[in-house]
């Protein structure tokens, strides 16, 4: 190995070892800004923030980036996701889908709530499994999640102001047409009831 080459090598190595150092360095840092509104580890005291402990690193990432291009809507996240790159992301993804999602209690109108489970078994199930504790495929973890974000969430996704997936549209659109508006709020009252783990 001629010196130059040496030199290259342990520059490399000593990058990559910085970064992955400063990675787990960096990462309570990043969640310092977030915690203050998302809560100790990422689980919301609630309750139009929701919680984001839990969340599949993918999940995550996708979330921020559609903040950040303008893809999804928000009052604030926008803002604070176009202060940060894919990289912190990544860090901030990591931090929070290890740490443990906190239902904290929550009143919920119980007619409603039932009336949601059936609603959701027959519309929502199949991607928002396990009433909707599982994050799979990008669904987000929606069981005591809090109440009045998932109530605007669905109605983002009613107005079209927030895009859901072809199918999910398909479903809520089902759902609407035969149960009507309220329908919307049943299943929000259901996935905020959920308090079973
Ligand atoms: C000032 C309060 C505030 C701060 C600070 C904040 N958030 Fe948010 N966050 C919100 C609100 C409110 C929403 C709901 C969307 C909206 O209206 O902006 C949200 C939504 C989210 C979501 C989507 C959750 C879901 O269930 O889909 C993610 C992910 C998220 N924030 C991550 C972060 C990260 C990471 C940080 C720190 C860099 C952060 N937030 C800082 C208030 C905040
Ligand atoms: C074909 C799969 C699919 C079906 C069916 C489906 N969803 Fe979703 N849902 C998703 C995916 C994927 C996301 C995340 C997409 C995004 O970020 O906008 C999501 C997101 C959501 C969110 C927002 C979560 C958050 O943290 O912001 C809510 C609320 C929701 N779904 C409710 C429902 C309800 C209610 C039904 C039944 C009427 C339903 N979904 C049916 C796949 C589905």
């Amino acid at each position: 190995m001629t010196l130059k080459v040496a030199k290259y090598a342990l520059l490399i190595s000593g990058l990559a070892l910085s970064s992955s150092l400063l990675a787990d360095e960096m990462a309570p840092m990043l969640a310092q800004t977030c915690v203050g509104c998302h809560g100790p580890n990422g689980s919301s005291v609630g309750p139009a923030t929701p919680s984001i402990a839990g969340t599949e690193e993918e999940t995550f990432v996708e979330s921020m980036q559609a903040y950040k291009n303008g893809d999804r809507p928000s009052t604030i996240m926008a803002r604070i996701a176009k202060g940060y790159t894919d990289e912190d992301f990544v860090v901030m993804a990591k931090y929070f889908s290890s740490q443990e999602f906190i239902r904290y209690p929550q009143e919920t109108d119980k007619t409603k709530a039932n009336r949601g489970e059936k609603l959701h078994d027959k519309y929502c199930d199949k991607c928002h499994e396990d009433n909707g504790f599982k994050d799979e495929d990008g669904s987000s973890i929606l069981a005591g999640q809090w109440l009045p974000y998932l109530q605007y969430s669905l109605a983002d996704y009613h107005s079209g102001e927030r895009e859901a997936t072809k199918k999910m549209r398909k479903r809520m659109k089902k759902m609407v047409k035969s149960a009507g508006e309220g329908s919307l709020d049943d299943v929000a009252h259901f996935y905020a009831s959920q308090t079973k783990k």
